[in-house]
């Protein structure tokens, strides 16, 4: 199995992008071959080229393409104004339709530094996904006071670490028993 995890914001520094590493630990543990796209990496300025849909530069297509060829991507959302962040919508939006979404297993996993911990966030991208008809896996990793819960380490709370870790065996289960539809090209 390949998952692709989406850390979903390209701003230098982000704690998204720890928590997705150790999102990916968890994976790793699991024996499941993980491609950890990082949006600050990803999104070049190709990505705001008004030809960018109908003719995407090679940085496009590559990263498109990364995406496709995972059997099911976690996207980690952080929440930004009340939503997840436009860095992440611009990525989605060069996706390929129906490719991208239509019947890859999805998860989700949210950060905030406020207590509302990205719920807000999460749900709103999870209406796109829904309507993309991507398939949610159910459980969610809401995680909130972004700045008290990281250390040298990683995430300090091992509740914490346990929920991300239920939540990769969840969803390596959910994909072995509902994935395999998605389009792996274009
Ligand atoms: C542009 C911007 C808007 C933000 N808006 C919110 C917000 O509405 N609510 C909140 O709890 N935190 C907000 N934050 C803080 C982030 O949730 C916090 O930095 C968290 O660690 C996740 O983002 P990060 O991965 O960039 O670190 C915002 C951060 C940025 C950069």
């Amino acid at each position: 199995m390949h998952l692709a995890i989406v850390i979903g914001t390209n701003r230098a520094g982000s704690l998204s992008a720890r928590l997705a590493a150790s999102a990916a630990q968890a994976y790793e543990k699991l024996e499941v071959s993980v491609d950890l796209m990082d949006l600050e990496q990803v999104l070049s300025p190709d990505f705001l080229a008004p030809t960018a849909y109908k003719q995407p530069s090679p940085a496009v297509t590559a990263a498109v393409d990364r995406f496709l060829a995972a059997d099911g991507v976690v996207f980690v959302v952080p929440e930004y104004n009340g939503s997840y962040p436009g860095a992440l919508k611009l990525f989605i939006d060069m996706l390929p339709y129906p490719a991208g979404f239509d019947n890859r297993p999805c998860a989700f996993i949210g950060l905030a530094a406020g207590r509302f911990a990205s719920l807000r966030a999460v749900e709103h991208f999870q209406q796109v996904a829904g309507y993309r008809n991507a398939l949610q896996f159910p459980r969610r990793v809401l995680i909130s006071d972004s700045y008290q819960q990281f250390d040298a380490n990683g995430l300090k709370d091992p509740e914490l670490a346990q929920r991300l870790a239920e939540q990769a065996s969840g969803f390596v289960d959910f994909v072995k028993v509902v994935g395999g539809k998605a389009a792996k090209t274009r």
